[in-house]
Formats: C-alpha cells, sequence, structure tokens
C-alpha cells in the first residue's frame, strides 16, 4: 500500500527544504523527495544552492579574497607577507567539506523535525481527492500519496545552443566551481551575477578573465548609479576585462583550449581564445519529467509554473515555490515562500513581501539593494527624494580600508517612506539588512536618520545616507 502523507514537497533546496520543515513544525505529516547525489553518489539534500550554488561560490570567493588581500592589501597596513601562495586543492576541499556540512546539516533538521526523505526522482501520476506520485530511487520506484503537494524543483543553468557543456573546458555554475587547477585565460559568457561572482574568484587567483556580454548597459537590474560604480572599479586595470552588447557566435574547443568568435558592439568580427569557459547566462526552471502534463498543471511559455501571489498553482492543493515559479532567483526568496504555504496549508495566514526582497552580489566591493532603483521610480512617476552618503568619510571603512562605494537611500517626496536602499561597498550584503528591515516595517528615511548606529561603523553610512535625504548629513 502506498505510504500516505498530509503533505510530499519536491525538491530539498532552499524553498522545499525549508517549506518541509515549516509543514512539519505545523504538525503536518511530510515527506520530501529529492534526487540530487552528491559526487560520492550518494543522495543529497540543499538543491543547487548548497551543492553548487550559494554556498561553494561563497567558500570560494572569501578563500580567493584572503589570498588576495595577503598579496596586495597587507602593505597599506604595514603587514609584509612574502612568499605568499595557495594550494587549490586544499581550497576546493575546504570548500567541498563545508557543502557536506551544510547538506548533512539538513538530514539532521529532517530527523529532528520528523520530515520523511523520499531518495530519488518525484512525479505526479494521478490527481483525485489525493495526488497520486511514484518516487524512482536506486532501489526501484514507490507510490505514495499527498493531500497537498509543493513543488520546489529549481532551476539548473542555462546553456548556449548547440553548446555542449562538459564541465572540464566549457563549464557552467558546477564546472566553474571545481576547476582542477587555474586557467590562465578565462573567458565568461554573460556579465550577470555568476560571472562577475566566479569570475572574480578565478581572477584573484591569478587567472586573465574576459567576459562577452550581450546587452550593452552593465548590470540593468542595479541602480544606475551603483551600476556605474561598479563598472568602474571591477573594471580598473588588471581586474576583470568586460565587453558590452557583443553577439556570441560559434564556439568551438582547440587544443589550446576553446575559442569564441562573436561580434563586438562596433560589428567588428573578434574571437576570444581561453583555457576555459563558463557560460553564465541565467537559470531555467525544472519541469521535465514532474508528471505535470498527466495532471494538467498549468507552465508558462518560459517553462516556469504558473502560480498566484501565494504560490497557489493552477490546481487543488499543489503549490509552488522558489526558482521554479516567476520572480528572482535567490534562494531566501524560495524560502520565504516555502514558509508561506507551508502556513496557508496549515490554515494560518502565510504571506511574502515580494517588495522587500534583497539583492546581494558578492563581489569586491559587494553589492546589494532592496526595493525600487531610481530608474524604475523615475519609470513609474514617483516623486522621491534621494541622499547618498561614500564610505570614505566612515572611520570604520578607513581603518579596514575598504572604503569604495557608497549608499543611497530613496525615499517618497511626499511620505518619506522608504522606496529603495542601494549600496555598493565592503559588508554591503550585511549592511542591506538594516534597510530591509526599514522597508518591511514601513520607515521613513527620518526613521532610520534617528536611530543610534554604533561608532565607528559601517553601519553609520546608512544613517547618513539617510540623513542625506533631507540634506542633512552629519559628516559630510
Ligand atoms: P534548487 O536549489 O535548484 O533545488 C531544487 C531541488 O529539486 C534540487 O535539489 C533538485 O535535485 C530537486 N529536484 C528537481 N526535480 C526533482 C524531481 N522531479 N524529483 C526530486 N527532486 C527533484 N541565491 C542567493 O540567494 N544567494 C546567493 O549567493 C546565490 N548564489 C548562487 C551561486 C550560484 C553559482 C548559483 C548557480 C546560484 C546561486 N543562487 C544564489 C541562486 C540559488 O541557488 C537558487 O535561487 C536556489 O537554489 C533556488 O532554490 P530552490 O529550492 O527553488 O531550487
Ligand atoms: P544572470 O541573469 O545574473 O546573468 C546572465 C547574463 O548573461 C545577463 O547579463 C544576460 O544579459 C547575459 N546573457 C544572456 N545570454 C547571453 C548571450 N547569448 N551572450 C552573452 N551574454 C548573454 O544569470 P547568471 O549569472 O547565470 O546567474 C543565474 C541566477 O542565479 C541569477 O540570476 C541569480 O538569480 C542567481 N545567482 C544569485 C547570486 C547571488 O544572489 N549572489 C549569485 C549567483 C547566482
Amino acid at each position: 500500500m502506498a505510504r500516505s502523507f498530509d503533505v510530499v514537497v519536491i525538491g530539498a533546496g532552499p524553498a522545499g527544504y525549508i517549506a518541509a520543515i515549516r509543514c512539519a513544525q505545523l504538525g503536518l505529516n511530510t515527506a520530501c523527495i529529492e534526487k540530487w547525489r552528491a559526487p560520492d553518489g550518494q543522495y543529497a539534500l540543499g538543491g543547487t544552492c548548497l551543492n553548487v550554488g550559494c554556498i561553494p561560490s561563497k567558500a570560494l570567493l572569501e578563500s580567493s579574497e584572503h589570498y588576495e588581500r595577503a598579496r596586495h592589501k597587507l602593505q597599506v597596513h604595514g603587514v609584509t607577507a612574502s612568499g605568499v601562495s595557495f594550494d587549490l586543492k586544499a581550497m576546493l576541499a575546504r570548500k567541498d567539506q563545508i557543502v557536506r556540512k551544510m547538506t548533512g546539516g539538513i538530514a539532521g533538521l529532517f530527523k529532528k523535525n520528523r520530515v520523511t526523505w523520499l531518495q530519488g526522482h518525484g512525479r505526479f501520476v494521478s490527481g483525485g481527492t489525493t495526488w497520486k506520485l511514484e518516487v524512482d530511487g536506486g532501489q526501484g520506484s514507490e507510490a505514495v500519496e499527498a493531500a497537498h503537494v509543493v513543488i520546489a524543483t529549481g532551476s539548473r543553468a542555462r546553456h548556449l545552443p548547440g553548446v555542449p557543456v562538459d564541465n572540464r573546458l566549457i563549464c557552467d555554475n558546477e564546472g566553474a566551481l571545481d576547476f582542477d587547477s587555474v586557467p590562465q585565460r578565462l573567458g565568461v559568457i554573460g556579465a550577470g551575477v555568476i560571472g562577475l561572482e566566479l569570475g572574480s574568484v578565478w581572477r584573484r587567483l591569478g587567472a586573465r578573465v574576459h567576459i562577452l556580454e550581450a546587452l550593452p548597459s552593465f548590470l540593468g537590474a542595479a541602480d544606475e548609479s551603483v551600476a556605474q560604480e561598479a563598472w568602474k572599479l571591477f573594471t580598473r586595470a588588471g581586474e576583470l576585462a568586460i565587453e558590452l552588447g557583443v553577439s556570441v557566435g560559434a564556439i568551438g574547443k582547440s587544443k589550446a583550449g576553446v575559442s569564441v568568435a562573436y561580434q563586438t558592439a562596433e560589428g567588428k568580427d573578434a574571437t576570444l581564445e581561453c583555457d576555459r569557459l563558463i557560460v553564465s547566462i541565467g537559470r531555467t526552471p525544472n519541469t521535465e519529467g514532474l508528471g505535470a502534463e498527466k495532471i494538467g498543471l498549468k507552465i508558462d511559455a518560459r517553462g516556469f509554473i504558473e502560480v498566484d501571489k501565494n504560490c497557489r498553482a493552477s490546481l487543488p492543493r499543489v503549490y509552488a515555490v522558489g526558482d521554479v515559479v516567476r520572480g528572482p532567483m535567490l534562494a531566501h526568496k524560495g524560502e520565504d515562500e516555502g514558509v508561506m504555504v507551508a502556513e496557508i496549508i496549515a490554515g494560518q495566514h502565510g504571506h511574502v513581501n515580494y517588495d522587500a526582497i534583497p539583492w546581494v552580489m558578492y563581489t569586491m566591493p559587494e553589492i546589494a539593494w532592496v526595493g525600487k532603483t531610481e530608474q524604475q521610480l523615475k519609470a513609474e512617476g514617483i516623486a522621491y527624494r534621494s541622499g547618498r552618503f561614500p564610505f570614505a568619510y566612515n572611520g570604520r571603512a578607513l581603518g579596514r580600508d575598504e572604503a569604495e562605494g557608497f549608499i543611497k537611500v530613496l525615499a517618497d517626496a511626499a511620505t518619506d517612506r522608504i522606496l529603495g536602499v542601494h549600496a555598493i561597498g565592503s559588508l554591503a550584503s550585511e549592511l542591506i539588512a538594516e534597510a530591509v528591515m526599514a522597508m518591511e516595517f514601513g520607515a521613513s528615511s527620518e526613521d532610520i536618520a534617528r536611530i543610534c548606529h554604533a561608532h565607528p561603523s559601517m553601519s553609520e553610512v546608512m544613517r547618513e545616507a539617510a540623513l542625506a535625504v533631507d540634506k542633512r548629513s552629519l559628516n559630510g
């Protein structure tokens, strides 16, 4: 007889595993199906984020930043470090160990919360008063039933048509997190988040990085002032070479590596020769093999599962969360959707405030924002006031010798309510949390300006930017 659950979650990335744990916390008998296998062949929880995304990329960003600091950023402090080198194997092993610790941690959380982990590929078989599913695992297949189903099948790297990724010479995020040697010349297609983050990792470790971007503008989703500052800092001599507005043509493997034919923004034919190539041109939702067609689940033209604002799919008691639905492909957005649907299933009032989801790019300096950009406010005809303050006037930033960038606060011209906050600078990823909370609480710029911020701290820049909205910053 098929095992029966109140809720079956398909996928144990951040959206799915959090949904499963919250369901279990709320007293629902919950199972989570996950098919991911770690390099050792064992089933693993955590999805893209923990296995080949957020966590390993941040581990390598941190390690490579330490190397760069030791080589170039200590002298200014009067510290001399000579003969600095790195051991790539050890760096990768550290990253893998963090991944194992985190994915193993979720297995522990599942046990603690009594979530049943069904190992294998999950698909819908049929519907009715309960949903019937099948799990294909290493040991054969198992039928399960569920009153509610949460689809959290995530996304995978989008590839260029006709350009097979072998994750050796031509790589997506999976190969790019695992190079066994530092390429001398690294090509990257796509100057988005992955291109800039992983491009930074390998540049710090010695690669000459050349990024080809199709769009004529840089970081189109960010506030223009932040994108301009980022362009200035990231493309300084010895940093990343980025070409905008290119049209990528044939890509071929040669003895020497990979060659990419492209047309420049000016229409000239050019070729990029590199030892390895990262293709980071966005991600595609995972809906194949889910049995969606068997139950009539609606999927939009781009492959995303259609949902309403509460992540309800087109069929009763079916929800979808995370990268497989509309909205930013960010782990914390998926987690919050997971909590929301669990609470709705349990009869509570789940909610996600899509206007207060932070974005962070873990480059150096970091980029972080929440809410509307200045260009969005202009396009929407919203009257606003803007306050901006540089890290260069902040004692802590100078002490750390990380004083590049600024924070900008945008507030409604009539009500002073904060509409957006944009930061480029060291620790922007942490500083943005204050702005997210302010926006969640409907704060005004004056509210932040009146809060006592510790001195000396980078967070004082947030307060000064808020003061600058009213043209009364105190230290600049
Ligand atoms: P996923 O994490 O993709 O998980 C989906 C899971 O479902 C997978 O484990 C998959 O095996 C499983 N699955 C799929 N279909 C089935 C099936 N039929 N049966 C059983 N299991 C199935 N986001 C951030 O917020 N911050 C970051 O710093 C960040 N860094 C990133 C760095 C990289 C290199 C990449 C690639 C992504 C990064 N992201 C980051 C994005 C983040 O990883 C995703 O937004 C997040 O993982 C989405 O979570 P999810 O649960 O929706 O999907
Ligand atoms: P992305 O959407 O950030 O960037 C892709 C870039 O590739 C875009 O600038 C796009 O214009 C360009 N592009 C698309 N097709 C192209 C082509 N044919 N030739 C040249 N350029 C082309 O996608 P990316 O970097 O692959 O990352 C995927 C997603 O993963 C991100 O959108 C983000 O949601 C998530 N992510 C989040 C991180 C974070 O939060 N810090 C870190 C890494 C990834």
